[in-house]
């Protein structure tokens, strides 16, 4: 039985010594050092050793796996292969390989359209203003002319902050305001008009809010591009040659626009500029927004002469326009925040 121990360490010597590469390293790992290599089957063979010599034989049968064991390793050193090591310690850096492009991200469609509006403006003298989103009962409506009992200040058509009944309560409350998310931007008509003196020429963006019904066309938060142009002898012609021209910097020249009477409580005479374009249901004329020359009673709130001074205002919907410019067919897509969409543009 001793001498099955030696016979397996010489042979097993023997045949490493013949290894050559890691294929035949690993042929040979298997036949000795494997689940049902031979230094195993020896081990085995406790078993069939009489009493006496069990305890010398298993002292030799494990000092002969320790040395085939042994010798393995360094046999795997000297061909270079640490397979097994390495690949618990998972792959070798290969500084060949291309490298991961970064990830950049982009402005959103509605940030590009607004920084291209402004852009175009800017070529036109038009500085830009802002206003707050939480605004005031004042300047969203009472400073615009738009009457207490007129149906775009119903609660149902206001995200008002302080409550349904505080917001029918401070129309008939003096002094008191009720406060509400702003549903235009024509508030910043008023604000700016506060605190600067004519002659003005300013545009303003930013997001507005009311409680519609989503569809293709209709959000109940976006944005809108507000302008205002007051200075001596100013007329109709001016605001439409400004908008038209507008249209045909940000669509090209051969865009389809038209303004077609409306009215507001803050314009006098007033229009609605429309443009042609597919939301869906094949090209047609769209609203994408409103304008007129400045009421004399808008003045009158802001302590400008109306005999002086007189100007025009539009607000235009920013994404209608974004729509119109891309061809897209759905506002929801611009808020759904699916990447797939957004890096289209
Ligand atoms: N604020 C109006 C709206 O949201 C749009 C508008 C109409 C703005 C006429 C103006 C204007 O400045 O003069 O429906």
């Amino acid at each position: 039985m001793l001498e099955r121990i030696d016979e397996l360490t010489k042979a097993a010597a023997a045949e490493l010594d013949a290894v050559a590469d890691a294929a035949g390293l690993e042929q040979y790992r298997i036949k000795y050092l494997g689940s049902k290599g031979a230094v195993k089957g020896l081990m085995g063979l406790i078993k069939e050793v009489p009493g006496e010599m069990k305890r010398e034989f298993g002292q030799r049968a494990n000092a002969a796996r320790a040395a085939v064991e042994e010798a393995f390793k360094q046999k795997q050193a000297a061909l270079g292969d640490n397979g097994g090591a390495a690949k618990a310690q998972g792959p070798l850096l290969d500084i060949t390989e291309p490298g991961l492009p970064p990830v950049m991200g982009r402005r959103h469609v509605i940030t590009q359209t607004i920084d291209e509006l402004v852009e175009v403006f800017a070529r036109m003298g038009f500085d830009v203003a802002t206003g707050p989103e939480v605004e005031d009962d004042y300047h969203n409506f009472v400073a615009l002319n738009i009457p207490e009992t007129h149906p775009a200040r119903d609660p149902l058509d206001n995200f008002y902050l302080n409550g349904e009944d505080r917001a029918s309560a401070s129309m008939s409350v003096e002094g008191d305001t009720a406060q509400l998310l702003r549903s235009q931007t024509s508030t910043v008509q008023i604000r700016v008009m506060e605190h600067t003196q004519p002659p003005i020429r300013v545009i303003s963006t930013g997001r507005v809010y009311r409680p519609d019904e989503h569809d293709a066309t209709h959000y109940s938060m976006f944005h809108q591009v507000e302008g205002l142009y007051v200075d001596k002898g100013v007329s109709m012609v001016d605001l439409k040659t400004t908008l038209v021209q507008f249209a045909k910097a940000m669509f090209g020249p051969d865009a389809d626009v038209k303004l077609v009477p409306s009215y507001f409580p803050f314009t006098e005479p007033s229009a609605e500029l429309y443009v042609k374009m597919d939301v869906g249901k094949g090209v047609e004329w769209i609203e994408i927004g409103g304008c007129g020359m400045v009421d004399p009673a808008v003045f009158g709130h802001v302590g400008y002469d109306p005999e002086v001074w007189s100007g025009f205002a539009f607000g235009l919907g920013i994404e209608r326009l974004a729509m119109r410019k891309h061809g897209i067919q759905d506002i929801r897509w611009l808020f759904e925040n699916d990447v797939r969409f957004l890096r289209q543009f």
